[in-house]
């Protein structure tokens, strides 16, 4: 039977979250530069969300590029940065006519004009759509994220707008780039690394974790159903008994 057919679409992930990791060693193996990963990991980029919207999944958050990717090799980060504008510019068509909706996290006022440009013109071109939401985390880190959520948090409190003792976790939220947005119940990573990177540390806080030793531009649409049956296969039990969940 295929992995698709084997979902059960009634238990799905509400929200996905990857950190598409293996794409400069994709490369090397095959004796190409780092770019050369990157512009693969496109295909797997498409075929991903694909899939997810395909099934029903309604939010799929990609870890596009960290705030620390921003100390790699000049030359890399230049040509990061055009993919995406030429990606981003090239899939809106597509984004479109699967109904996927494009969003941003992240310090995106740090990206290159162009880059910045062309992201928000997918974003609006694409605000109406309602099949999935394609969340982009870009220029992202989660520790920058929940210190400026701090820092609003304590301005409001200056002003007098908000007591300390009003502040509790939705109060946070409220603040995340994720505000709106439900936490990821399953976080896939793939390239064999078993680390989160700075990657949505508060909203993963009961995420299933899925590791693989697949490449990211090696990553296909039964990659991400398997993800799916293993989770599905799991008991989350958010801190209860096994008993208490079978009540
Ligand atoms: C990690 O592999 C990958 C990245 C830092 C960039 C991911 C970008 C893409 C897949 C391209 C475009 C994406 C979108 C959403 C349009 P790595 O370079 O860290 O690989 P390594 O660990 O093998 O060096």
């Amino acid at each position: 039977m295929p992995l698709k057919q084997k979902i059960d679409l009634k238990r799905l992930p509400k929200h996905i979250a990857i950190i598409m990791d293996g794409n400069g060693r994709w490369a090397k193996k095959q004796g190409e530069e780092r770019i050369f990963g990157h512009h693969n990991g496109v295909t797997s980029v498409r075929e991903t969300a694909e899939a997810a919207a395909e099934i029903g999944v309604e939010f799929l958050t990609l870890y596009a590029f960290s705030t620390e990717n921003w100390n790699r090799p000049k030359e890399e980060v230049n040509a990061l940065m055009e993919l995406l504008v030429h990606t981003i510019h090239h899939e809106t068509k597509t984004l479109n006519k699967n109904n996927i909706r494009l969003h941003a996290i992240g310090n995106l006022q740090s990206l290159p004009k162009s880059c910045f440009d062309e992201l928000q013109e997918a974003i609006n071109n694409t605000s109406k759509n309602t099949r999935m939401t394609l969340v982009l985390a870009l220029s992202y880190s989660s520790k920058w994220e929940i210190l400026n959520a701090v820092k609003e948090i304590g301005n409001k409190i200056k002003a007098g707008e908000l007591q300390p003792e009003e502040v509790n976790e939705h109060t946070l939220e409220k603040y995340l780039c994720t505000a709106g947005i439900p936490d990821p119940e399953l976080m896939i990573r793939t390239s064999g690394e078993h680390r989160i990177s700075n990657f949505l540390l508060w909203q993963l806080a009961y995420a299933e974790f899925y590791f693989t030793e697949k490449l990211w531009p090696d990553f296909r649409k039964d990659d991400l159903y398997q993800a799916i049956l293993d989770y599905q296969a799991r008991e989350r039990r958010f801190g209860k008994t096994s008993e208490q969940i079978a009540l």
